[in-house]
């Protein structure tokens, strides 16, 4: 009887490990099941990825070659024609081959500092000075381009901004893309706004701009090499790396770069650099 009794509660045990064992295997296989759904939605993200850079690589390639037809016409019907040209002709043909051989330098120098960066090679030589003579520099420069668009343009520096190390022509370089950018996005009547704060420790630049925006969708790829959103609406098509570069060279300096709405209407870049 005790026998009985005893075989009886093996059985029962046994049964209770057997569906604990059950239990356990079924949340593994569901857990395994979720790491192989992640699994296949990152190699499809990477895939996506990869194929928007394959993409733009021939459109690179064909951006770069516009420029360089427009510098052959020129200078075939230059060598071909001089005799049939008016000196005005001629000065028309050597403007159109200056204006490509800068877009083509522009381009050249945008995709040779993305691939240091990339490889880690990207170097910036500070020097100790005042950021607010940039800033205000940068804004004249494109004040007549603002004008020309009818777009108002204004520089509001902090002088209470101590000097600090950082590389004047890299900081240069930032604000060029970010000004172009808030003068490309915009139209006739807006305004930009261009910065200075003194925050803890740091120094903080605002790019303020009433233009067309970005979508919260779009926000996220901003910063990501040849990403350019769907705002290129009667807008002359760049490379889509000024982000990327400008994301670079603020954090050589040890610094932050975002994206922010600016209230009501159009988009805020802001970049903060260590002062100390
Ligand atoms: N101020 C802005 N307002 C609206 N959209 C912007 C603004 N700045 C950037 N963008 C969006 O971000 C994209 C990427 O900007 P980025 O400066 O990297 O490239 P780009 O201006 O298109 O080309 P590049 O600067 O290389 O000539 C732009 O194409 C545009 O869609
Ligand atoms: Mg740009």
């Amino acid at each position: 009887m005790n026998q009985i009794y005893l075989l009886n509660i093996l059985v029962i045990l046994e049964s209770i490990v057997l569906l604990v064992i059950s239990i356990l295997l079924f949340s593994k296989t569901k857990n395994l099941t979720k790491l192989k759904q992640y699994e296949e939605e990152f190699i499809k993200s990477q895939a996506k990825k990869q194929a928007t850079q394959d993409d733009f690589l021939p459109m690179l390639v064909h951006e770069l070659r516009s420029p360089l037809s427009v510098i052959q016409g020129a200078a075939d019907l230059l060598i071909k024609s001089t005799d049939d040209l008016s000196s005005e002709q001629i000065h028309t043909l050597l403007n159109q081959i200056k204006t490509s051989s800068s877009t083509l330098l522009g381009m050249v120098g945008s995709i040779l500092d993305v691939s240091k960066m990339e490889s880690g090679r990207f170097e910036i030589n500070k020097t100790f000075s005042d950021i607010n003579p940039v800033l205000r520099d940068e804004c004249s420069y494109f004040d007549s381009l603002a004008k020309i668009k009818e777009i108002a343009l204004d520089c509001q520096t902090d002088e209470h901004l101590p000097s600090f190390n950082f590389d004047p022509e890299r900081i240069k370089q930032v604000l060029n893309n970010l000004i172009s950018n808030a003068i490309k996005f915009n139209t006739s009547g807006g305004s930009i706004s261009i910065i200075s704060k003194k925050v803890d420790g740091a120094c903080r630049v605002e790019i303020c701009d009433t233009g067309v925006g970005i979508s919260d969708k779009e926000k996220p790829f901003l910063f990501q090499k040849f990403f350019q959103a769907s705002n290129q609406d009667g807008v002359q098509k760049g490379t889509g790396l000024g982000l990327v570069i400008s994301k670079g060279i603020v954090e050589a300096h040890g610094g932050k770069i975002w994206v922010e709405d600016n209230k009501p209407k159009g988009t805020k870049f802001i970049f903060v650099i260590p002062t100390k």
